[in-house]
């Protein structure tokens, strides 16, 4: 290592030390004879004073951002100069020696001040905006819940599970991504919508507690609360109905509270009929929240299974195919048909959506035929599901939270782009690395395709 300690952890108890640490000019202030330098560095900022004609002549070209090297002795702050709202406001390093270990140009905004930038400048810049104090918290934030949730699952007996991103289309009502496949010359693979059907298949596969904090791929139009690539913790269980999923996700999310904010949670959260919340406020997604109440959760059950397309002339899932019918509604009215399926929301949005689904083969093929899809199209593309569900597939639900839009509503953000640590721009572009971004000839010669003219704009 090239430091013996970090910026954010001595303290009186290290009076006397010589000490080496490493970071970044946070601030510089030159009181003639003496400067300092709060050097920062992940963990938090500690106070340098240079004195001394030599060492005042070689840091003269220091200036933020530079990231340097510095030897010295930890001293207490003089009276009247500590500074109680950090850990290390009572101690500063008299600096002996020091390093430049690279330099930076002006950064095109501060990164000591919460200064408003533009956007676009931010995402660009990306790695200087997280160096900013603010910005770093959130994805401290982040980690703690994601850790949180993988403890608490772990103790349930849940198996984390990978699946492909390389795949055939899973439905959830967006555009899919395509990747051309150049060993299997004009065919595709789509990027997954999400892994609704690989963990339906690892119930099958006798999985029973599947979760994963999945990638998940939708090419649609973007919003504050919606990106192109998004997180989803995603779980699905066997031999369980609706209120074990529902038990389960309150109990985690308890936990979470607990270890990422040090809130208690109140739970059971309640519980509302889709006919319910929308007589009686006229929404699926009711902000139920008392006057200045932390966070609401409530259950939204009992969705209708189908929606009619008036542009297309069809029925369409509301959530997606593979959701089992409340069997007491069934009839040959399909707008009174309800599903088994349910959304959890929080404070007025949407955080998590999941279902039971259909677990017996004739179930899921007649759902196909409702939605006008011939038994070829159906076999073409679920017939892996199709046939995995003739092998013993046992009853199962699951539930997905939309880790960003969750975690935006913890840390108060009003759109998803803060939390992500590389968003992309409504139009769907990267500012840091310019994608998505045009492709050599070669490349596409490769893969079989030639673009048109107009193609290229
Ligand atoms: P659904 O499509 O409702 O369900 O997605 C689940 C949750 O994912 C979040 N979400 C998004 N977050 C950011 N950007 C997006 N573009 C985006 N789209 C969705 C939402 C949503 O509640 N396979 C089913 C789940 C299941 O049935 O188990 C599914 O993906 O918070």
């Amino acid at each position: 290592m090239l430091r013996t300690h970090t910026c954010g952890e001595l303290n009186e108890k290290h009076i006397g030390k010589d000490i080496v640490l490493c970071g970044w000019i946070h601030r510089r202030r030159d009181h003639g004879n003496l400067v300092f330098i709060d050097l920062r560095d992940k963990e938090g900022l500690t106070q340098i004073v240079f004195w001394g004609k030599e060492l005042l002549k070689k840091i003269a070209d220091l200036k933020s951002e530079y990231v340097i090297l510095v030897k010295g002795k930890v001293n207490p702050r003089p009276k009247g100069t500590e500074n109680p709202k950090i850990p290390t406001g009572f101690i500063e390093i008299e600096a002996c020696e020091f390093k430049i270990l690279n330099s930076s140009k002006t950064p095109p905004f501060e990164i000591a001040k919460d200064i408003e930038a533009s956007e676009d400048l931010r995402f660009s810049f990306r790695y200087l905006d997280l160096r900013r104090p603010g910005i770093a918290q959130k994805f401290n934030l982040r980690h703690k819940i994601l850790k949180s949730m993988r403890d608490f699952l772990d103790q349930k007996g849940f198996l984390e599970i990978e699946t492909p991103l390389l795949t055939k289309s899973t439905p959830e009502g967006a555009r899919d991504y395509l990747v051309a496949s150049r060993l299997n010359p004009g065919k595709f693979y789509a990027l997954p919508q999400s892994p609704q059907l690989f963990k339906q298949i690892l119930m099958v596969a006798g999985i029973e507690k599947y979760f994963q904090i999945a990638k998940c791929l939708r090419d649609e139009d973007l919003r504050a609360d919606r990106q192109p690539e998004f997180t989803q913790l995603d779980i699905e269980m066997s031999f369980v109905e609706e209120e074990d999923i529902f038990a389960l996700i309150e109990e985690l999310l308890q936990y979470v509270f607990k270890q990422a904010l040090d809130i208690s949670l109140k739970i059971p959260f309640s519980r509302l009929s889709y006919a319910e919340a929308q007589k009686k406020y006229k929404s699926d997604k009711p902000d139920l929240r008392a006057e200045k109440e932390k966070f609401k959760f409530v259950w939204i059950k009992d969705f209708p299974l189908f929606k009619y397309n008036q542009e297309e002339k069809r029925w369409e899932s509301e959530h997606h195919p593979f959701t089992a019918p409340l069997k007491e509604s069934l009839t040959k009215d399909l707008r009174k048909i309800r599903a088994r399926a349910y959304d959890l929301v929080l404070n007025g949005a949407e955080i998590a959506s999941g279902s039971i689904r259909i677990h017996q083969r004739e179930l899921q093929e007649e759902i196909f035929k409702i939605l006008k899809m011939g038994k070829k199209e159906a076999q073409e593309r679920f017939g892996f599901l199709l046939r995995a569900l003739e092998y013993g597939a046992p009853p199962h639900g699951g539930i997905a939270l939309g880790l960003d839009r969750f975690i935006a509503q913890l840390s108060g953000d009003t759109t998803i782009r803060e939390i992500i640590a590389f968003p992309k721009t409504q139009k769907g572009v990267c500012l840091l690395t310019g994608a998505p971004s045009e492709v050599p000839e070669d490349q596409l010669k490769e893969l079989g395709w030639k673009l048109t003219k107009k193609r290229r704009g």
